[in-house]
């Protein structure tokens, strides 16, 4: 039982009674041997299988590759005037990012940007500690400090904690004023009721604090801020980092890999109502633990597959997989698959979780299982974009839902090839225009992308001299980190 409660407004109930665990042990084990028999079903059909690249001529081999940038680059450097932060701050911003890992790491960009735009200080952000891994690592447990700090350091002040004021020779720590923000709050709220309470207090506290900023906002220089802060300033501490390499390194000493979020979570099914394929048994738990953690909608369960609102199942991810060309020696890494004994909720939480990030955004070929309020893959792959193009597989589970269930009911004639269709139908990770619901934190093109020889004049990449001035201002000095964005052509990692 992974992330729980990410974005669903969970209430209460964080601890699960045996019941549920032992259910949760079960599905775990249900998608690792549905995984293994998936994948050895591959040794099975391999024989007559016919030879793709029928659909659209794109093979398997090419989708080990990144995708076609179209010319297009990574680059969050500002492309107009964009003046260090003022001296004079109108005060300090603290925030509290509530939420998993994934859903904190949104928020911290947006706070940055709020900061920004509130020319506040800010208060490095308070990290819910998450009340499901009983984890109070925070930001400092997590990332590494002084690289955001001084990343960030031509776009806001940042600093550790509020200062002390004194007052008749007694000191004391300064209180922050509490304001609730509204939910996508526009820019407009925090240059005036936020700011008149900053002004008026010294310090605001904003609580909670994740979805508080309005994601598509018309400045491409406050996204180019938001890209900053997601892609370059906020790093892993080097032990996560080392420990995701050292698993990265193992995987492609042997060739590619792909990396599977198989999103087939007890929390992840009784919130989307995906209830079909239990049995009745199992049924009646996931429809309890749904009732107690989750706000009460009317769901048609018998149509929550067909509509593409489930979760694929293991099974689902094998037989996609084989359709597609990809055979037995294909490694594969699954991500946020770990038995919810109570020894993995005290080892993993946000650090194994953490690591997923490192190597699914690393791998060659990420496949996540569901896109829906599940911001580990939606970040992942806007992340994956941003770090040069790299193959996604995205599978339209609407699309699928009918072919699956045919096949169920025994039509197992053209199966193949009908999951090929859609499959070679699908997105695999190059530039696009994001379309609602996609999120910035899924798709920054173009905002943070540049040409060297665009259409658009706005496109452009900042010119060498630019990136001059501004390696001076973003770059640490020992890792030069757009500096290799400039030049690599993002082949590899
Ligand atoms: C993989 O498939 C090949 C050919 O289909 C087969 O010979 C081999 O034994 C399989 N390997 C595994 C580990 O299943
Ligand atoms: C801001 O502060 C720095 C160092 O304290 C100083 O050199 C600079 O002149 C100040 N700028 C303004 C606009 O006051
Ligand atoms: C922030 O400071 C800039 C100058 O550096 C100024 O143009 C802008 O109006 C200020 N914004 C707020 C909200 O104080
Ligand atoms: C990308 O870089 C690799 C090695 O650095 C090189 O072999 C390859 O030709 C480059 N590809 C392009 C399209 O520049």
């Amino acid at each position: 039982m992974r992330r729980a409660g990410d974005v669903f407004g969970r209430r209460g109930g964080h601890r699960l009674s045996w019941g549920l665990r032992g259910l949760l042990k079960r599905l775990s084990v249900a998608v690792i041997v549905l995984l293994i028999c998936s994948i050895s079903l591959f040794t099975t059909f391999k024989g007559n299988r016919p030879v793709i690249r029928s659909e659209n001529q794109i093979g398997i081999d090419d989708l080990w590759a990144t995708a076609a940038s179209g010319g297009w680059r990574p680059s969050s450097a500002p492309r107009s005037d964009w003046p260090p932060p003022p001296n004079e701050s109108n005060g300090y911003l603290c925030v509290r990012c509530n939420g998993g890992l994934n859903q904190q790491r949104t928020a911290i960009c947006n706070a940055v940007l709020a900061a920004r735009i509130m020319n506040a200080t800010l208060v490095l952000p308070e990290l819910d500690a998450n009340a499901y891994w009983h984890d109070n690592s925070g930001f400092r447990g997590i990332y590494d400090v002084e690289h955001f700090v001084k990343s960030l350091r031509y776009d806001v002040q940042i600093v550790e904690s509020l200062p002390e004021i004194h007052t008749n020779g007694k000191t004391k720590k300064m209180k922050a004023y509490q304001l609730r923000p509204p939910r996508d709050a526009p820019v407009s709220w925090y240059t005036t009721v936020a700011l008149e309470n900053m002004k008026e207090h010294g310090a605001i506290y904003l609580t909670p604090f994740s979805h508080r900023l309005e994601e598509e906002i018309d400045n491409p220089e406050y996204q180019r801020l938001r890209c900053r802060v997601n892609y370059h300033a906020l790093r892993f501490k080097p032990q996560i980092m080392k420990l995701s390499n050292t698993i990265v390194s193992k995987l492609r000493s042997q060739g590619h890999f792909m990396s599977i979020h198989l999103r087939f979570e007890m929390d992840m099914l009784s919130f989307a109502g995906c209830f079909d394929i239990f049995t009745p048994a199992e049924q009646k738990i996931l429809k309890k633990y749904r009732k107690e953690n989750f706000a009460e909608k009317k769901l048609v369960y018998n149509e929550r597959r067909a509509i593409g609102k489930c979760p694929l199942t293991p099974e689902e991810v094998g037989l996609i997989l084989r359709a597609m060309g990809f055979d037995n020696s294909t490694r594969i890494f699954l991500a946020a698959v770990g038995p919810a004994s109570e020894l993995a909720e005290n080892t993993r939480g946000p650090l194994g979780s953490a690591v997923d990030y490192m190597v699914c955004l690393l791998s060659d070929i990420f496949l996540p299982t569901y896109d829906g309020p599940s911001n580990f893959a939606n970040n992942v792959m806007g992340h994956r974009l941003y770090y040069g193009f790299r193959t996604t597989i995205q599978p339209d589970r609407k699309a699928l839902a009918p072919i699956f269930i045919n096949r169920e009911k025994g039509q197992t004639a053209d199966f193949e090839e009908a999951v090929r269709r859609v499959m070679f139908n699908t997105k695999f990770g190059g530039p696009h225009k994001r379309v609602r619901p996609e999120s910035f934190y899924t798709n920054s093109w173009p905002e943070c992308f540049c040409q060297m020889s665009p259409k658009n004049p706005a496109d452009k990449c900042p010119p060498e001299n630019v990136v001059e001035v501004l390696s001076s201002r973003f770059q640490s000095e020992e890792t030069d980190e757009l500096e290799g964005m400039k030049s690599s052509n993002w082949t590899d990692s």
